[in-house]
């Protein structure tokens, strides 16, 4: 397997970023849904504004190995057409999904009820990442799995010739299982039912109704949601607009509140609420964010985020919260060390098998610049002291674009430069990231030999 040189980028205490108005790149999460719909519905799918990073360009590709025509437009709209649901193809090569943990569990789930044999790999961080959260329910529902130890992949899927619904209560607050089982039930016969005790992004549940799938979602008296989806549904082509992602908009929101007189507009964010956790903590402690031209597109609701710098406090973040901010956790932690005071946030046991152990990843990026810093087994406690934590370390970003971004964003308003070992991994999220940030006002760049 081809193993890419690592990409060492430098971030150097930058000025106020105030360059006005930005546009981040389409939702990943979103992104990935609707080349999977899209490529499973009869007619043609338009997707505006796809996410074209690494991770999405991994399931377009999959996708068209299992039979979907998936195609980038020159006017960088891209086209998704399908057989209907249940025709997806054996694909004749092993599916490698790269660094995408979406596009491996969802893509499980998609070929568990197909009767076909699927291998899947993806890249070091990928093949650490624990599968059977997925093979379980879909062992359920009749697929057959051989893995590696500990279900890690590189593995093999046999689908389910005659498919059985379920009704699965999720074990780990996950969306994607939850869509890796909703994704199986499309070609199962009857209603397959998933309940969530924590309840997930819904852009799945969102974008099968759009497709025309019959979902009902009720809440249980524990306050569970329980969706339940009838198999077997026609599904046709949809126009998609795929809304800024919410999760990459972090970046830039919290480099401009941590650089003093920031004030940065990032446009056409998608603001669906089981992803913007990390805003309203932001809020509590004190940060100025306002939502503008508040909006629906697609189902989703979208805003423009005018962020202004100020000053930050350090707070409790309730564990109840980390299903909306999951991903956010690196980049809350890099503002919570510009903090003043201590912001301890809990329930992160979900952090170890994200892109890397994101628990240990941040303590030990933090204590290198200089931050006081406690990770429990799901916790993290970040000491502020009100003035710009040191930096002037480098920090290994162990394949995560998320550890990457962050502590780049950590560099811009830190007392001495940050350097992050390999940004490669920032190509499967948020392509021209730096590009970005340098034009806010920023100063990422590759270090001198
Ligand atoms: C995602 C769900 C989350 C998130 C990931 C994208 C999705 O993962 O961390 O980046 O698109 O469904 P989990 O389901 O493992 O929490």
């Amino acid at each position: 397997m081809h193993v890419a040189a690592p990409r060492p980028l430098i971030s150097r205490p930058a000025g106020a970023l105030a360059a006005g108005r930005v546009r981040v790149p389409g939702d990943k999460s979103i992104s990935h849904r609707a080349l999977m719909l899209g490529g499973i519905a009869t007619g043609e799918s338009e997707i505006h504004g796809l996410l074209e990073g690494e991770d999405v360009l991994r399931t377009a590709a999959a996708m068209r190995l299992l039979g979907a025509e998936v195609e980038r437009g020159a006017d960088r709209v891209w086209r998704a057409c399908g057989r209907g649901v249940g025709a997806l193809i054996e694909p004749e090569d092993v599916l490698d999904l790269g660094n995408s943990g979406t596009s491996a569990r969802l893509l499980l789930g998609l070929i568990a009820s197909h009767p076909i044999t699927a291998c899947m790999t993806g890249d070091a961080s990928l093949r650490r990442r624990p599968m059977g959260r997925a093979m379980q329910p879909l062992t359920e529902i009749g697929a057959r799995f051989v893995a590696r130890a500990h279900d890690r992949m590189p593995l093999a899927i046999v689908g389910a010739a005659e498919p059985m619904p379920i009704r699965y209560r999720l074990p780990v607050a996950s969306a994607q299982v939850k869509s890796a089982v909703l994704l199986a039930g499309l070609n199962t016969p009857g209603a397959t039912t998933v309940i969530e005790p924590e309840p997930t992004r819904d852009h799945s549940e969102l974008m099968l109704r759009h497709f025309g799938a019959r979902l009902t979602i009720e809440h249980g008296k524990d306050g569970a949601r329980v969706t339940t989806l009838e198999g077997q549904p026609e599904l046709t082509g949809r126009v998609i607009r795929v809304p800024g992602d919410p999760s990459s908009a972090a970046f830039p929101a919290v480099a401009a509140l941590i650089r003093p007189g920031s004030e940065v507009t990032i446009e056409g964010v998608g603001l669906n609420p089981h992803r913007t956790g990390l805003y309203e903590t932001l809020r509590e402690m004190g940060a100025d964010i306002r939502v503008l031209n508040a909006r629906e597109e697609a189902g989703e609701p979208v805003g423009d985020l005018q962020v202004r710098a100020g000053t930050l406090r350090g707070i409790e973040v309730p564990a109840s919260r980390a299903p909306s901010m999951i991903d956010e956790y690196p980049i809350l932690a890099v503002a919570a060390a510009f903090a003043e005071g201590r912001t301890v946030m809990r329930g992160l046991a979900e952090l170890r098998v994200k892109e890397s152990d994101r628990l240990s990843a941040i303590a030990e990026g933090l204590s290198r610049c200089g931050v006081t810093v406690e990770a429990g087994p799901d916790s993290l406690t970040v000491e502020g002291v009100g003035t710009p934590p040191r930096g002037g370390a480098t920090i290994a970003t162990r394949l995560d674009h998320r550890i990457a971004m962050g502590f780049l964003v950590l560099g811009i308003g830190a007392a001495e430069p940050v350097t992050v070992d390999d940004a490669a991994p920032i190509e499967t999220s948020f392509p021209g990231f730096a590009e970005l940030m340098n034009r806010l006002g920023a100063d990422i760049a590759e270090p001198k030999a």
